[in-house]
C-alpha cells in the first residue's frame, strides 16, 4: 500500500522545504506564469499560487498527481494550478512560462536529471527571459575514507563457498552510491568540480580537480554533494555533516583503497551527463569508472562470466 513516507519526509524535512517557499517568495512575481516540474504533493506549485502565481503548469509523472489536485482544492488553490500527468520530457503546456520551478536536485546534485529537465524545459515551456529556481546548482566533491561502505561492495572481490564472484566486484564497483558521509570522512578540501546556472545546454558536466590531502589516510574514493543557490538570496547545501534529510550523498568508489599522507597533492576528475543516469570518475592514473558499465544486463554478465 502506499504510504507516500518520500513525500511525507520530504515535507517535513524543514530546511529543505522552508528553503524553496523563501526562494519561490523571492523569484515569482504577481500575475507570474510557473512550471513546476516533479510536482510531486505540488507543495512548491502551492508556495507559486501563494507567492500571487496567476497560473501554474505541475508536471509530474508518478500516480501522486491523481491526487495532488484534491490537495489544492483542499488548499483553496485549484483555480490557479493546473496538474499535468507525465514526464516532463513528453507533455506540453499551453503558454510559456516565466518561472520554472523545479526540486530534482539528486544527492550528487545532478543525478536526478534535473540539466536534462531544464534544457528541454527552456527550449519548450519558457519564455527567453524565465528564471529558473534553483538558479545555480554546483557538484562539491572530496576524497574520503569511508571504509564501512568500501567493504559492503568489497564483499564480492572474497570467495563465498569456496567459489569466486569476482565478476560482480567489477560491476558493483561502476556504481554512484549513496552514503552518509561524516566530516571525519573527508580527507581533502571539498571543492566545486562542475556546476551550472541552467543557461546553456551542456550534455555533460565535467571537472577535473587538483586537491591537497588535509590528513594521513585510507582513501575509498571520491565523496559527492551539492550546494545551490536556489535564488539570489536563499542557499542549500546537502554537504556532510547533513542537515537536508531528505538528501544523502554520493560516493564514487575506488577499485582498492589509495594511501594517502597530509600533503600529498592528488587529482582526479568527475564528469554527469546532463540526464544524470552516467557518471565517470578517475582518480590519479587509476583507470576510468563508467556508470554505464555497473548495470547489469544479460549482455554484460555473459561476458563477465566468459
Ligand atoms: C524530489 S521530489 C520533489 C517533489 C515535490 N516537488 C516537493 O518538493 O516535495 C521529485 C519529484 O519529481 C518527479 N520527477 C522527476 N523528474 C521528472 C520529470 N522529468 N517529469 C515529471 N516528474 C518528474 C519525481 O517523480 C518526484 O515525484
Amino acid at each position: 500500500m502506499a504510504t507516500f513516507d518520500f513525500h511525507h519526509s520530504m515535507l517535513t524535512d524543514e530546511v529543505r522545504t522552508s528553503s524553496f517557499l523563501r526562494a519561490i517568495m523571492e523569484v515569482v512575481e504577481p500575475g507570474d506564469v510557473v512550471v513546476d516540474i516533479g510536482s510531486g504533493t505540488g507543495v512548491l506549485s502551492l508556495f507559486a499560487a501563494m507567492a500571487g502565481a496567476s497560473r501554474v503548469y505541475a508536471i509530474e509523472r508518478e500516480p501522486v498527481i491523481e491526487i495532488a489536485s484534491e490537495i489544492a482544492a483542499r488548499n483553496g488553490l485549484s483555480e490557479t494550478i493546473a496538474f499535468i500527468a507525465g514526464s516532463s520530457l513528453e507533455v506540453d503546456i499551453p503558454e510559456q512560462a516565466d518561472v520554472l520551478i523545479t526540486e530534482t536536485i539528486g544527492n550528487a546534485g545532478f543525478d536526478e536529471g534535473i540539466v536534462a529537465w531544464v534544457a528541454d524545459a527552456r527550449r519548450r515551456f519558457l519564455k527567453h527571459d524565465a528564471l529558473v529556481v534553483p538558479g545555480r546548482v554546483d557538484a562539491v566533491a572530496s576524497l574520503i575514507c569511508v571504509p564501512t561502505d568500501f567493504m559492503a561492495i568489497d564483499k564480492w572481490s572474497r570467495p563465498l563457498q569456496t567459489l569466486d564472484f569476482t565478476p560482480l566486484s567489477r560491476i558493483v564497483r561502476n556504481n554512484l552510491i549513496w552514503t552518509d558521509l561524516s566530516p571525519a570522512a573527508i580527507v581533502s578540501e571539498p571543492v566545486v568540480v562542475f556546476g551550472t546556472d541552467f543557461s546553456s545546454e551542456p550534455k555533460w558536466l565535467t571537472g577535473s580537480v587538483r586537491v591537497e590531502a588535509i590528513k594521513d589516510a585510507l582513501v575509498h574514493g571520491i565523496g559527492m554533494w551539492f550546494r545551490s543557490s536556489l535564488a539570489p538570496n536563499t542557499q542549500i547545501t546537502n554537504a556532510p555533516p547533513n542537515t537536508v534529510p531528505s538528501w544523502e550523498q554520493g560516493f564514487l568508489p575506488l577499485d582498492e583503497p589509495m594511501v594517502v599522507a597530509a600533503g600529498d597533492q592528488i587529482r582526479f576528475e568527475v564528469s554527469s551527463a546532463a540526464s544524470g543516469a552516467e557518471w565517470r570518475w578517475q582518480v590519479g592514473s587509476g583507470r576510468t569508472h563508467i556508470t554505464s558499465d555497473g548495470q547489469l544486463s544479460m549482455r554484460k554478465v555473459e561476458e563477465a562470466v566468459k
